[in-house]
């Protein structure tokens, strides 16, 4: 089974919930404490063992390069003033060279399309998708999770993060079938993108998170626009489903739909209660402020 090593983050939606923060920048790069969303989702990946980090971007999107690149000022600055911890957090941070590739989906035409413009980059081989609206806040993270799966399930399949969701929000998603279970894994019986309560197989939502196969391109290239008018990666999955298995793997830790402001402010208030350096502090003011 060849290892999964690319993955590819679609970051060219417009972000229209966010406005006006999003008026002039991505919002990909709204922040979660003191790092945007983006660079949450590419740590993740790179706990997963993910070597070549492939940005799908459009219009307006070139910051999100630039935060990935090397900052020459920048860095010669901190030299001189003798910030060597904060130079080294940034070296850490960044891809090596040639370990990241940007490419434009030119028109707006869906998440299925966003996936289909990165065909060239990532090329014949298994690769992972992240959407950057959500984070997954894991002890093991979340990717890195549903490789364990992948290789557990020991054949070429395609795997699927998912988590338990109330029904009154179920529409708001990707929802699966379930089917037989396997040691880190179920097999997936049905997909529908965004059905009607009465409609949806299970509780189960798809969370963000994808391994697939690389035939699943050629079958992009044809798909037909689904829900809200957009060529939708569910349904393209849904016909790839019919020669090769998909898998769901329910996940341990905890998404933040950052799409969303109350998921995005929740983020907030849970990354910094984790962090050691902020979390007294923090803490003491929430209760302030909750009274
Ligand atoms: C996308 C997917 C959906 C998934 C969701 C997770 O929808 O199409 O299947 O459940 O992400 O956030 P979107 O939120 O882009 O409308």
């Amino acid at each position: 089974m060849k290892r999964i090593r690319k993955a590819v983050f679609p970051v060219a939606g417009l972000g229209t919930r966010f406005l006006p923060a999003t008026k002039a920048m991505p919002k990909e790069m709204l922040t979660v404490v003191d790092r945007p969303l983006i660079q949450h989702v590419v740590d993740e990946a790179r706990q997963a063992g993910i070597e070549h980090f492939i940005f799908v971007t459009g219009r307006n999107k070139g910051v999100i390069e630039d935060h990935f690149d090397y900052q020459f000022e920048l860095d010669s600055t901190l030299d001189q003033r003798g910030k060597a911890k904060e130079q080294a957090a940034l070296e850490a941070d960044q891809p090596k060279a040639g370990e990241a590739s940007f490419t434009r989906q030119q028109r707006p035409l869906g998440l299925g399309h966003a996936v289909w413009c990165a065909r060239e980059i990532v090329g014949d081989e298994p690769f992972a998708v992240l959407l950057p609206d959500v984070l997954v806040k894991a002890k093991r993270s979340c990717l890195a999770q549903m490789i364990d799966a992948y290789n557990a399930a020991g054949t070429a399949c395609n795997i699927i993060a998912v988590e338990e969701t109330p029904m009154e929000n179920i529409s708001s998603y990707g929802v699966v079938g379930i089917g037989k279970q396997h040691a880190k894994s179920f097999e997936i019986t049905a997909m529908v993108e965004k059905p009607k309560r009465e409609a949806a197989p299970s509780n189960l939502s798809i969370t963000g998170r994808y391994i697939l196969q690389p035939e699943i391109f050629k079958i992009l290239e044809n798909q037909q626009t689904g829900a809200g008018g957009e060529i939708q990666l569910t349904d393209a999955m849904i016909r790839l489903a019919k020669d090769q298995p998909f898998h769901g793997v329910k996940f341990e830790g905890q998404s933040y739909d950052c799409g969303s402001k109350i998921g995005f402010l929740t983020a907030n208030v849970a990354y910094a209660l984790d962090r050691p350096d902020l979390a007294p502090a923090f803490r003491a003011e929430l209760k302030k402020l909750l009274g």
